[in-house]
């Protein structure tokens, strides 16, 4: 079947977990450069995604596009019309601490947002959505495995990229405990509980609110390999 965003014609080309990143070129590159058997499984609105195999796994790598709006899109429309199981973000995220350094990789235990997401779907009232524990759990123990440290933590989804003073984030960080911020995740969370799938983020520190660090297009590039190998070695 095909829905509005989605063009597949064959549910089976879906693979039931489903790789995440925002970026539709990131989507291609992950499918380019780990992935066997490859098959575009989309390009509506160039929203790439892809499915093929990594060590004999059966995996799609979609983008999420930026922002609520659109991953509460395209994750809806995978969990409910295309079988679906699992979801798991990869993304990148500023810090809110300076317990966080660049290209620290971070898994979200809980999505905190002012965000009305949630209650205009009907799912939640709550401004705090939990990603799913049993998907956390291996994702950690493949993290350990490969030895690769990983923070784990309330994180913040917020609407906004661009701040007027810069300095409204330590207000989320003492009251919610968010130790750094991303656009998507609290969506995501919410069409998981809605349609009773699973999902979680894991996410690359990207820049610091608090010390202004920021890294480049091109070194974000190689910095996401630690995430990528993390998430693509979970056996879901
Ligand atoms: N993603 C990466 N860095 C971010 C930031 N500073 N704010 C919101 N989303 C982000």
């Amino acid at each position: 079947m095909a829905t509005p965003h989605i063009e597949l014609q064959d549910n089976n080309l879906i693979a039931k977990t489903v790789l995440m990143p925002g970026d539709p070129l990131r989507a291609k590159f992950i499918a380019e450069t780990y992935l066997k058997d490859v098959v575009q499984i989309n390009g509506v609105r160039n929203m790439f995604g892809y499915t093929g195999t990594y060590k004999g796994r059966k995996i799609t790598v979609m983008g999420s596009g930026m922002g609520m709006p659109s991953i509460g899109i395209y994750s809806y429309e995978l969990f409910k019309f295309y079988d679906v199981d699992t979801i798991i973000r990869i993304g990148s995220a500023g810090a809110y601490t300076d317990k966080l350094n660049l290209y620290d990789v971070v898994l979200a235990k809980n999505a905190w947002s002012e965000s009305s997401y949630a209650k205009t779907m009907g799912v939640s009232n709550k401004k705090k959505l939990a990603a799913t524990k049993k998907v956390n759990n291996k994702i950690k123990k493949t993290a350990q495995k490969l030895g690769i440290p990983v923070h784990e933590g309330t994180i913040h989804s917020s609407d906004v990229f661009y701040r007027i003073n810069g300095d409204e984030y330590k207000e989320i960080y003492e009251k919610q405990d968010a130790i750094c911020v991303e656009m998507e995740s609290f969506a995501l969370f919410a069409n998981a509980l809605a349609t009773g799938k699973n999902a979680a983020c894991l996410l690359t520190i990207s820049d610091s609110l608090v010390t202004h660090e920021a890294t480049s297009a091109e070194e974000r590039q190689n910095a996401f390999t630690k995430m990528m190998e993390i998430a693509l070695n979970t056996k879901i």
